[in-house]
């Protein structure tokens, strides 16, 4: 791919604005020549301002989504897209979260380009293990467990009952909860169904990749090891 549009795609301007870049000499190789709009150059040799370019098409990051941040591109809100450069906004293929959390949600939220890789983290059959932490307006009453695990849950205006949950109790009012798929409002909607009510909640891991030390708002681009965490 020439490097005009590789270097538009990754969201650094327009064709014509990442052209007045290559006038004005800001994108160079790593031994300082400067190149052309036509060239076509390794992507790991290509800078701009002397800095790397942002990872090419197929990233898979994480991301601590902070309490009050909505999972979209136009909510006149605070977005998950604030917290990364803006040109991430602007990449094609586009960047996604795999999934959502509510607005009132914290924790782990994977964000991709490659949607077929998309498409196989969310699909029912991945049955990724996702591990939050609740924190409630009333006690345990002692039958969650049993009602979460039964495999018949059914909750208002689905039409399939829910797949079996892990509910392990951390206090009378905070729980860890371990689902298998993604249903809108899933936990907090689960907590209704028994007279409860969620006020905080946090999703520490997906299959064995955790936030690690990374603060609300920080993300980070995944590796292999990272990839192998969560089985693709
Ligand atoms: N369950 C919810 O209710 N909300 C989330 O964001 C995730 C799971």
């Amino acid at each position: 791919m020439k490097l005009v549009k590789l270097i538009a795609n990754l969201g650094y301007g327009s064709r014509r604005e990442v052209q007045r870049m290559f006038r004005a000499g800001q994108i160079t190789d790593r031994g300082g020549e400067v190149l052309y709009a036509d060239d076509q150059v390794a992507h790991a040799e290509v800078l701009i301002d002397a800095e790397p370019l942002d990872p090419p098409a197929g990233l898979l990051l994480m991301l601590h989504k902070p309490v009050g941040y909505t999972c979209s591109t136009k909510d006149p809100g605070r977005v998950i897209y604030d917290l990364m450069p803006p040109r991430f906004r602007l990449r094609d293929p586009a960047l996604s979260s795999v999934g959502r959390l509510d607005r009132d949600t914290s924790g782990l939220l994977l964000m991709t380009d490659d949607g077929q890789l998309l498409h196989r983290i969310t699909a029912p059959k991945s049955a990724l293990p996702k591990v939050y932490e609740a924190t409630l307006a009333n006690d345990l009453r002692g039958d969650e467990a049993a009602i979460f695990g039964s495999g018949t849950l059914m909750l208002e205006s689905e039409t399939t009952p829910l797949a079996p949950a892990l509910i392990e109790p951390l206090s009378a009012r905070a729980a860890r909860i371990t689902l298998v798929e993604g249903r809108y409002h899933q936990i907090r909607r689960m907590f209704a169904a028994v007279g409860n009510h969620v006020e905080t909640l946090h999703r520490q891991a997906l299959g064995g990749l955790t936030l690690e030390g990374l603060a609300a708002g920080q993300w980070r681009i995944l590796d292999g090891a990272d990839r192998d965490r969560i089985g693709c």
